[in-house]
């Protein structure tokens, strides 16, 4: 698993450093940032942990749907702030704005309402080619249909945003089979993702999503269909992704696999409801 640590202590010090120039009043975090999150730490509550670097702000985040002619509101008005680090399950009835919110957060749609700050950066005030490159840079997403391009190899799909940064043949390449290898599918590497597993699939999709090594994944169901092993062990892999010092964002349904997880956001009728370390 040491391949996709990839550059994760350096990545989370420079986070660190980048977040400190941001011009925003943070508050907290000047004073006690140095640091409980030792490698292999297990039990890390909440509160023991003093890197408190905000990567995402959310402030008054609603989403309004048009159908026909009226208007309804799918979030209304969602306050959350997330740590680096955290590894925040979010759960919530179907329909109460769980994909919704992630598609925001995730810079896929913008808010009808309210403030986002993801990075230190006012998204609102982002053009759509620099909200792509966050997408393509710092964001890593995995979703419950795995996304695959069936047309392509799966070595050929990790690559994708590697190609769409600019990277080098090569070395995008060598990169592709060392994340494939870190999640245990690189004998898979020139399989069409058609003639993999599900779980098999839901692998490559990680490796994907840490192509250009980001900073926050963003998953939406991401053991929603799969069997228990295989979901078990798209968690393992998650939480040592986490531990590595990348934060997390996963909607799910299933209690038992928030046990890995820093804490519960829970989504109802588009307000959040409660959230549990
Ligand atoms: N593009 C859209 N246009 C209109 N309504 C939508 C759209 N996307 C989602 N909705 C509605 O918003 C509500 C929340 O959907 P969603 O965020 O997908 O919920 P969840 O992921 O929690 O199941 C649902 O009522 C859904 O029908
Ligand atoms: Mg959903």
């Amino acid at each position: 698993m040491d391949q996709i640590a990839d550059g994760g202590e350096l990545k989370r010090a420079r986070l660190e450093r980048e977040a400190g120039d941001s011009h925003r009043p943070s508050g907290r975090g000047h004073n006690n940032h140095e640091n409980s999150q030792e490698k292999g730490s297990k039990n890390r509550k909440r509160d023991e942990v003093k890197t408190i670097t905000r990567v995402i702000e959310l402030e008054g985040i609603q989403k309004n749907y048009r159908i026909g002619e009226s208007e309804f509101a799918v979030l209304k008005g969602i306050d959350l702030d997330i740590e680096a680090g955290e590894f925040i399950a979010l759960m919530g009835p179907s329909g109460s704005g769980k994909s919704t919110l992630m598609n925001i957060v995730g810079c896929l749609d913008r808010p009808s309402g309210g403030r986002f700050i993801l990075l230190g950066q006012d998204i609102s005030q982002t053009s759509d080619e620099e909200l792509a490159r966050i997408r393509r840079e710092e964001l890593g997403f995995i979703f419950q249909t795995f996304n695959l391009i069936g047309r392509i190899s799966v070595l050929k799909n990790v690559e994708v945003p590697m190609m769409l940064s600019g990277v080098a043949r090569e070395r995008r390449r060598s990169r592709a089979l060392e994340l494939l290898e870190s999640v245990g599918i690189s004998h898979r590497s020139d399989f069409s993702p058609s003639n993999i597993s599900g779980g098999e699939r839901q692998r490559v999709a990680i490796a994907r999503a840490l192509a250009n090594d980001p900073k926050i994944i963003i998953a939406d169901e991401p053991t929603g269909n799969l069997d228990l092993k295989n979901s078990e062990e798209v968690m393992k892999i998650l939480s040592s992704l986490n531990r590595d010092g990348r934060t997390i964002i996963m909607v799910t349904h299933n209690p038992e696999i928030t046990t890995n997880c820093s804490r519960v956001i829970r989504l109802r009728d588009g307000r959040i409801m409660e959230s549990a370390s």
